[in-house]
């Protein structure tokens, strides 16, 4: 499908408040660094100067990405299989139009850029749908539901050459960056061992079924969900609690910290190549089923071992807190040092690792502070933002085979490079699941 391109003039630049926001916090010589190099964020001089863009899912997060959008280009139209929802971001947003089909949405060729803030259930078929109608996306995390749904959607947006950002937004937070460039540069010695920490998911329910909220097509939201009946805690934001949606706080937060860790080890077009799961308490029959509480010990091809652990659950390992809990966030431990960053703060073992400046040789990282402006910059030169569709797929893919391990209850092989795993075919079968007609792939075709 043709977009009707939208014009671009001379661009302007501005230095943002925000940035020097970001920067709190960080050590003198990465804050000078970053503010002389800042090139600044791309602001539109004129109506003609904006992208269209189309909010697809307007519950809590596509709204708050959708708001911010708005400073770099035009909301034209929004969509969701909640009427309220629909009709609440219409007005919020003051768009042409509202739909409860985002395939209708895509249609419209004034729309050049996607915002997609639907459940993860629903992200790939939007996405791989809105590549192939010619638009840029910037979609949440979990980038996908399944290991399998990810290569599809690479090889999607390679084939049609969009851009597409994941909402992976600690990626351009410089405390992130930091840590990952201090490990990549030696300043922990040898990285040896990871340790991301992870909130503890709700352990709820059961729950029974209720009647459908006349506003809701419970039909399109559950999607490619094996049907079943709507129970008031299966739909908003509570999706993220059942595995036939999501993976609970494992996919949820595991999308931005395995993000972290793989960024910090240089795995991030790769990933482990062992992972042993364990589920540490029995989910209540009838009530949300993604584990809770887990363990999972992984192990790259480099020697790095890695530990995913929810926030209950300690580590004889850790460097910060008492052991018995896993403070939210990531620990790289190497032979001569740690770091921790969280999205609060950052420190070391030693002062000077963080202090001293990196040298004029050092390994720099993608720098970007603020993933939405990276995204509209791209989408102007056509070059990769910070966190692509590739990178993206990888991060969430830990989570994933982790939550495959978690739920066999018993180690797994995989190989990164074919992306498969091995010597296990009934484990090989769950990076696919069966999509319930019509919802599957021939919905976007
Ligand atoms: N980057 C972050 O820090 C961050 C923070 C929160 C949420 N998220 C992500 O954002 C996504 C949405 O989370 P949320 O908390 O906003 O959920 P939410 O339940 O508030 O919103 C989801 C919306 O999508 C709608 N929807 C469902 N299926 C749809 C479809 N087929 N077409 C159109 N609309 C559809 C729902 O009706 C709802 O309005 C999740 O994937 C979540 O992980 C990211």
């Amino acid at each position: 499908m043709n977009v009707t391109p939208f014009q671009i003039s001379r661009r302007r630049f501005v230095k943002s408040a925000a940035i020097l926001g970001a920067l709190a916090g960080l050590p003198h010589w990465f804050v000078d660094e970053g503010l002389s190099a800042r090139a600044a964020e791309p602001v539109p001089r004129s109506a003609n100067d904006k992208p269209g863009i189309g909010l697809i899912g307007c519950g809590g997060q596509g709204r708050g990405d959708c708001n911010w959008a708005k400073n770099f280009g035009q909301v034209i139209a929004v969509a969701d299989v909640d009427e309220n929802h629909a009709q609440e971001a219409r007005k919020q947003f003051a768009a042409e139009q509202h739909y409860t089909d985002f395939r209708k949405l895509l249609e419209r060729d004034d729309i050049h850029v996607i915002i997609n803030g639907t459940p993860d259930h629903w992200h790939t078929l939007v996405n791989v749908a809105a590549v192939r109608a010619g638009k840029d996306i910037y979609t949440e995390k979990p980038l996908t539901l399944t290991v399998d749904e990810g290569r599809r959607l690479v090889r999607e947006v390679r084939h049609h050459q969009r851009v597409l950002q994941v909402g992976s937004q600690q990626r351009s937070d410089g405390r992130f960056r930091l840590a990952c460039e201090l490990v990549r540069n030696g300043r922990i010695g040898k990285l040896q061992h990871m340790i991301v920490g992870l909130p503890t998911g709700p352990r709820e329910g059961p729950f029974t079924k209720q009647p459908v909220p006349a506003h809701l097509n419970w039909d399109y939201y559950n999607g490619q969900a094996p049907d079943w009946d709507y129970n008031g805690h299966n739909t908003h934001w509570n999706f993220r609690w059942w595995y036939c949606y999501s993976g609970g706080q494992m996919t949820d937060w595991g999308a931005h910290h395995n993000d972290i860790a793989q960024w910090g080890n240089g795995t991030e077009l790769s990933g482990p190549t062992h992972f042993d799961g364990q589920s540490l308490v029995d989910m209540i029959p009838g009530g949300y089923d993604a584990a809770a509480r887990y363990r999972i010990e992984c192990r790259y091809a480099n020697g790095v071992t890695m530990s995913l652990l929810d926030e209950n659950t300690g580590s004889d390992r850790s460097v910060v807190g008492d052991r018995q809990k896993t403070p939210n966030g990531v620990q790289f431990l190497g032979s001569d040092g740690w770091v921790f960053v969280n999205r609060g703060e950052i420190k070391a073992s030693r002062p000077e690792i963080i202090e001293e400046p990196l040298p004029a040789n050092a390994v720099r990282l993608y720098k970007s502070d603020n993933h939405m402006a990276n995204f509209f910059e791209c989408v102007r030169s056509r070059k990769d933002p910070i966190c692509t569709a590739e990178i993206g797929h990888r991060s969430i893919s830990v989570a994933h085979l982790g939550a495959i391990s978690v739920r066999l209850g018993r180690p797994i092989r995989w190989d990164p490079l074919h992306e498969e795993i091995l010597e296990d075919r009934e484990a090989a079968r769950m990076i696919r699941r069966p999509m319930r007609r019509p919802y599957d792939w021939s919905f976007i075709a």
